[in-house]
């Protein structure tokens, strides 16, 4: 799908934001290896919440999905035995939780997706649950280690032993903690610097028994007994979706904006600190928590003009899908904005540093491409161009804001992608922008 945008000069008007993506897909799963019926309101609408959704029903989880709430009743740790081979579309959380599931589980099964996901690298992920003994790799062909499709084989129970992580990833972090639920003695993870924690907050709430140390190593151990969890959850709105529009409104309207019911994470937050220190007066106020999250409103006032900052890899990972659009915020400050220790970002849906940095020089911006980052001299003013989104969801909707501060008009091809994680971005633009989507 090609969706046209033209320059906005307004962006104003009442918005809801999505569930948060990565607390849905743990809710799921924590629930589908619950004893207990558990209600989840507020599931993230978009497809990869879905893929994680399918691949439960597979291993047995009954799910009753409608809209953005869902059903589960759960299998306890007993889980099925695959029959087919489990989708995770273009999910690479799906994916990577699910090997964690899986290997623990000590089935047999395939774990596949779309082309995007059969060039991801997964051996970050089999790696350390093979050195538990699970019997599960990369079958596919892509570039760069083992990827997709992957293949497990039944084999004898998994034993925990201490990971120390070489990258900050809460993907890979999470699968390892799953699998310690049934791995014999204590699985423990240590990161390089602290990713996001919502699996620890919401395996937590469902009873499991993990420990962290205050040197921070987490420890969780086998259960035998199925988890116990609420009997309803209410997921927080997604501060990565958010950012889409706190930066539309920022660049379009140096206005303002109220966004609430949306995480407050600080492990999600840090594009917000980033906004702060380039000049822009974006306020958090709190509210009650949900499912074990902080939450609240993010509230962005009146900001005048906007300057360059340095984002190093202490901070990449609080903000790591939120590069794409805060480098196209970096195009309207004044002075350079350096972004390193980002390289992550080349193994996401697409390779976001190349993708960022081709598309803003298309736009006219200044930008070079570094190895493990961006560096964006500005204010430079954009012009409208044709973007191809690649399959990135999130490439597709930076690129979508930056064409409403651009003259002319910007065309994006593969628009749709946008539904992997905000399904409805672009009539929300449209109405936010007051017509200025087409
Ligand atoms: C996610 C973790 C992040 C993030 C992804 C969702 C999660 O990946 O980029 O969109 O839900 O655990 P890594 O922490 O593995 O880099």
């Amino acid at each position: 799908m090609r969706v046209r945008i033209a320059r906005a000069d307004q962006f104003s008007g009442p918005i809801e934001i999505p569930g948060d993506k990565s607390i849905s897909h743990r809710a799921l799963i924590l629930a589908a290896l619950s004893d207990r019926p558990c209600r989840i309101k507020n599931l993230a609408p978009g497809l990869d919440v879905r893929s994680t959704a399918r691949c439960l029903v597979e291993l047995g989880a009954a799910i009753d999905l409608e809209g953005n709430r869902a059903i589960v009743r759960g299998r306890g740790l007993s889980l099925n035995m695959p029959r087919q081979t489990l989708d995770c579309g273009n999910s690479g959380t799906t994916m990577r939780l699910l090997c964690g599931m899986v290997a623990g589980s000590r089935l047999a099964a395939v774990l596949d997706g779309d082309a995007s996901l059969r060039r991801r690298p997964m051996k970050r992920v089999l790696e350390p649950l093979r050195q538990m003994g699970a019997k599960g790799r990369g079958t596919g062909d892509g570039k760069g280690g083992e990827t997709a499709p992957l293949q497990f084989d039944a084999g004898p129970p998994l034993v925990g032993k201490h990971h120390q992580l070489p990258i900050a990833s809460a993907q890979v972090k999470t699968a390892l903690l799953l699998a310690g639920l049934w791995a014999e003695g204590a699985t423990q993870v240590s990161e390089p610097a602290p990713s996001r924690d919502h699996s620890e907050r919401m395996l937590r709430a469902f009873g499991a028994p993990l420990e962290l140390s205050p040197r921070g190593v987490l420890s969780i151990r086998r259960i035998d007994r199925p988890l116990t969890g609420p009997a309803e959850l209410e997921i927080p709105g997604d501060p990565s979706s958010a950012a889409f529009l706190v930066a539309a409104a920022l660049l379009v309207a140096r206005g303002e904006l109220r966004i609430s019911g949306v995480g407050l994470n600080p492990t999600r937050t840090g594009f917000v600190e980033v906004l702060r220190r380039m000049g822009a007066s974006v306020g958090v106020e709190a509210g009650a928590p949900q499912a074990g999250e902080p939450v609240g409103a993010m509230v962005l006032k009146d900001a005048p003009s906007l300057v360059g900052t340095e984002v190093g890899s202490s901070e990449i990972a609080s903000l790591v899908d939120e590069v794409p659009i805060l480098s196209v915020v970096a195009t309207q400050a004044t002075g350079t904005t350096l972004i390193r220790g980002a390289e992550e970002l080349r193994y996401k849906e697409s390779d976001r540093i190349s993708q960022m940095a081709r598309g803003l020089t298309a736009m006219g911006a200044s930008v070079s491409e570094l190895p493990d980052g961006l560096r964006i001299t500005g204010p430079t003013p954009l012009k409208g161009a044709a973007i191809d989104a690649q399959g990135d969801h999130r490439i597709a909707m930076s690129f979508a804001v930056a064409g409403l501060i651009a003259s002319g008009v910007t065309e994006i091809d593969g628009a749709e992608w946008a539904d992997i994680s905000f399904p409805g971005f672009f009539e929300v633009l449209a109405r936010l922008s007051h017509g200025a989507v087409q």
